[in-house]
C-alpha cells in the first residue's frame, strides 16, 4: 500500500488545474448503458472509482475503453444486467446502473450497497422510485432484484434530497412511458450535468438543480457524446491547502457558482477569493480566523469538504464549531487531527475546534476519501513530517493529487508500497 509523506511548512503558490469531476462521470458512464452504441467521454479523471465502473459495465458485457483522458463505452452488448457484491462493496456508486438496467432491459440485480466508513447509506428512496415507476423490487440473498416489463412516469416525492437517488430515478425515468415528476431533488451540479448528458442523448428533462425535476420518456436514446465538469469538491480541496499553508493559488477549471457554500466560508475566515485565470484566486492569511459551518445538501456547504475545512480551523485564531448533518459519521479524521497537535472536541454530530499555533507532523491513517485529504492538507501545514497511509482511499478520487501540491510547492512524495 503506498503512503503520501509530507514535509510542512510551505505556503502553497502558483497555479493548478483541476481534474474532470468524479461524482459527475460516474452517473454518466452508468447513463451510457441507457442507449446501444457507443458513448465518448471527455476529460474523464482517471481514478480508482471510475476504473471500477468500468470493470462493472464490463463484466456486463459493454466494451469499456479509454485513450488519455477519453473514455469510450459501447453498450451495444450487454447481457448480463448484474452487479455482484465484489464490485459494488469496493463501490457504492455502483448502484447507479440500477436504474438505467431496468430502464432499458426491464430487469436488474444488483447487490445492495451495505453500510460503509461515513454512515448507514441506506437506498430506500431509490428503490421507492422504481416502485412507483412501476418496477417490481425483490430483495433477495443481498441482492435487489428489479423487474418491468416498461416503466411509467409517476410523481414521487423524496423523502430528504439524495444525489445518486436523484440520478438512478432520472436515468429511470428517460426511458419509462409518460411524465415523471420527481420532488425533493438533489440540487447538485453533478444531477444538472446528468440531466444534460441525458438531453445530449434525447431525452427530455426540465428543471435538474432545481428541486422539482419533469422527465417526459422517450421510447429510445442514442449514445452521447459529452465534456465533463470541473471536479467542484477537488477544486475545494485545493484552495483549501492554499488556506491552511497561507498560500497564493489560483485553481483553474474551479466554478464559483458550484462552490458558493465553501467560498462563503472560506472569505469569512479571512480568504480573499477572485474570479481570474478561468478559475479561482485565493489569498489566504498566515492562519485563518476560527469560523462556525453546518454541511447541508446544495446549496449548502459541502458534506465532502467538511473534513478539509476542519483541517483549516484547525491553526485558525479561535474556536469554530462544524456541524455534520448529511451523514452520521463523518467525524472519522478527526481522532487523525488530533495526533498531529489540533485540538478538537466531538459531541454527536458537533465538532469543536479550537485553534492552535502549531501541528505537528506524524504517522496518520483515514478511512475514507475526504478524510484522508484533511489529513494531506494538515500536513502541509504541520511542522515536520506527516505519513498518510492508505492512500488507496486518496487515489478513489483525486487524481495525482500529490504531484498537483508539488507543483505548487510543497514537499510532498508518494512512497510506494509503505507499511500500512
Ligand atoms: N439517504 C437515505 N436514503 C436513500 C438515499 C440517501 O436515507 O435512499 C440519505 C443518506 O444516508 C445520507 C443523505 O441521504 O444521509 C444524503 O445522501 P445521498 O444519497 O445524497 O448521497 P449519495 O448519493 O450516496 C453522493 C456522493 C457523495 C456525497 C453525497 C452527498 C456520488 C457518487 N457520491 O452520495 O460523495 O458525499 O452525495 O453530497 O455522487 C465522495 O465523493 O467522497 C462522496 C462520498
Amino acid at each position: 500500500m503506498d503512503a503520501i509523506e509530507i514535509t510542512g511548512g510551505r505556503p502553497l503558490s502558483g497555479e493548478v488545474q483541476v481534474s474532470g469531476s468524479k461524482n459527475a462521470t460516474l452517473p454518466q458512464i452508468a447513463a451510457a448503458l441507457l442507449a446501444p452504441g457507443r458513448s465518448t467521454f471527455r476529460g474523464v479523471p482517471d481514478l480508482a472509482d471510475i476504473r471500477t465502473l468500468g470493470k462493472l459495465l464490463g463484466h456486463m458485457g459493454a466494451r469499456v475503453e479509454r485513450d488519455g483522458a477519453t473514455v469510450y463505452v459501447d453498450a451495444d452488448r450487454v447481457a448480463n444486467p448484474e452487479a455482484p457484491y465484489e464490485m459494488v462493496k469496493t463501490m457504492r456508486a455502483s448502484v447507479l446502473v440500477l436504474g438505467p438496467l431496468v430502464a432499458r432491459f426491464g430487469r436488474a440485480r444488483v447487490s445492495l450497497p451495505g453500510g460503509c466508513a461515513i454512515g448507514a447509506r441506506p437506498i430506500d428512496q431509490h428503490l421507492k422510485g422504481l416502485q412507483l415507476l412501476g418496477a417490481k423490487i425483490d430483495l433477495a440473498h443481498g441482492y435487489v432484484e428489479a423487474q418491468a416489463a416498461r416503466l411509467r412516469g409517476a410523481t414521487i416525492l423524496f423523502d430528504l434530497p439524495t444525489v445518486t437517488g436523484t440520478e438512478n430515478l432520472m436515468m429511470a425515468a428517460a426511458l419509462a412511458e409518460g411524465r415523471t415528476v420527481l420532488e425533493n431533488c438533489a440540487r447538485e451540479p453533478e444531477v444538472a450535468a446528468l440531466a444534460d448528458a441525458l438531453n445530449a442523448m434525447g431525452a427530455r428533462i426540465q428543471g435538474a438543480g432545481s428541486s422539482v425535476v419533469t422527465i417526459d420518456g422517450v421510447n429510445s436514446l442514442r449514445p452521447m457524446d459529452i465534456q465533463v465538469i470541473p471536479d467542484r469538491i477537488e477544486a475545494g480541496t485545493l484552495l483549501a491547502a492554499a488556506m491552511i499553508t497561507g498560500g497564493d493559488v489560483v485553481v483553474r477549471g474551479a466554478r464559483p457558482e458550484d462552490l458558493d457554500g465553501a467560498l462563503a466560508k472560506m472569505r469569512e475566515a479571512g480568504a480573499r477569493i477572485s474570479a481570474e485565470r478561468g478559475g479561482l484566486r485565493i489569498v489566504a492569511p498566515e492562519r485563518p480566523d476560527a469560523v462556525d459551518f453546518i454541511t447541508a445538501p446544495f446549496p449548502g456547504f459541502p458534506t465532502d469538504l467538511q473534513a478539509q475545512l476542519m483541517a483549516c480551523l484547525t491553526v485558525a485564531r479561535g474556536a469554530s464549531r462544524v456541524v455534520e448533518t448529511v451523514f452520521e459519521n463523518r467525524f472519522m479524521h478527526v481522532q487523525e487531527l488530533v495526533r498531529m497537535g489540533a485540538d478538537i472536541a466531538v459531541d454527536g454530530h458537533t465538532a469543536v475546534v479550537r485553534g492552535v499555533a502549531r501541528l505537528s507532523g506524524a504517522p496518520v491513517m483515514a478511512t475514507d476519501l475526504r478524510a484522508s485529504a484533511s489529513l494531506v492538507l494538515a500536513g502541509l501545514r504541520a511542522e515536520g513530517k506527516t505519513k498518510v497511509h492508505r492512500v488507496y482511499h486518496l487515489d478513489r478520487g483525486y487524481e495525482s493529487l500529490e504531484k498537483k501540491l508539488a507543483a505548487l510547492g510543497a514537499n510532498v512524495r508518494r512512497v510506494k508500497g509503505a507499511l500500512a
